[in-house]
């Protein structure tokens, strides 16, 4: 039987979304914002950040900073229950990849990787677990059960592996085992906590290079990103769906993980990748 009701909202919940200036973290908070949700809006780029939240409008907010900055997750946090109330939803998106075969990956770069990709996950988680436990223990107490989500982004790099990427693939690996260890720690205070591996979806992250590489700055430092079009080919060619992602579409298999349609799913991993697998 068809019946013509939206699904969910989420109206009255707030979501914090990572590297959401651009990419897939913008059209997460797009999608987040137009289920009715408040959404704080980082990025390490305060322009980008800024536009976004203004393109969504009161709903938003926007705190521009760097998450591996060991003191910024707790700062990102209690701006957004500050600023919002509360915090319901949130998304670990930031991220970039700086690559190259194992011979020629420096320390400073492999850490770069773990940083940005576990390390900052788990700050920010940290810093939220004193509002999302005592939120929950008032609500129990109360009788009434809110699920809270979690999202941490991966990729079919970090859960296959993919040469040139030793730090990158480590990071979103080690994301998978945080996703994991999180779902079991906070499965009593009912919140789910699951991540989302991208295959190629369309951001400056998977550019073609064509000619000169494309680079992003990314704390003072200038690093090439980018996808050789060889290997662009090879994934429309390669993947059951014949074509990259969206962000838009990037986005939607995050917002299963934050609606109530995953209340009972917890600790897993979805890939969006249109079937892709390296
Ligand atoms: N595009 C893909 O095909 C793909 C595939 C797999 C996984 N991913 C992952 O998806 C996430 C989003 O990537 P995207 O493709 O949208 O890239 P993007 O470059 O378009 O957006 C990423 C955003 O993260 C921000 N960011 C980077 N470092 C940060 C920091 N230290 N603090 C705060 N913000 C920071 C950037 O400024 C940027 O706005 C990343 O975690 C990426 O690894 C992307």
């Amino acid at each position: 039987m068809y019946h013509n009701v939206v699904p969910f909202t989420l109206a009255g919940k707030t979501a914090l979304v990572t590297g959401a200036g651009r990419g897939i973290g913008r059209a997460i908070a797009e999608k987040l914002a137009e289920y009715g949700a408040s959404v704080m809006i980082n990025d390490l780029d305060a322009a980008p950040a800024g536009e976004a939240a203004e393109a969504i409008g009161a709903k938003a907010a926007a705190l521009a900073g760097d998450v591996t900055d060991p003191a910024f997750p707790q700062r990102l946090v209690d701006a957004t229950v500050e600023r919002f109330g509360g915090l319901d939803i949130i998304v670990n998106n930031a991220g970039y990849t700086w690559d190259n075969v194992i011979q020629k990956t420096t320390d400073e770069q492999f850490e770069a990787m773990l940083k940005i990709h576990l390390v900052a996950p788990f700050r920010i988680l940290r810093a939220a677990s004193g509002v999302i436990r005592e939120t929950a223990k008032r609500e129990a107490a109360a009788g009434v059960r809110v699920t809270r989500k979690v999202v941490n982004i991966t990729s079919i790099a970090g859960t296959d592996g993919n040469p040139g990427q030793a730090g990158y693939s480590s990071g979103k690996a080690g994301v998978v085992g945080l996703t994991k260890t999180m779902a079991k720690e906070w499965g009593r205070y009912n919140v789910t906590v699951n991540a989302v591996g991208f295959g190629l979806i369309e951001t400056r992250l998977t550019q073609p290079l064509a000619g000169e590489a494309a680079s992003i700055d990314v704390q003072g430092r200038k690093i090439a990103v980018g996808v050789q079009p060889a290997v662009l080919d090879w994934v429309k060619k390669g993947c059951p769906l014949g074509r990259t992602g969206t962000p838009e579409e990037a986005a939607n298999a995050v917002l299963f993980f934050c609606s109530p349609l995953s209340d009972y799913v917890t600790g897993e991993v979805l890939i969006c990748g249109g079937g892709l697998h390296f």
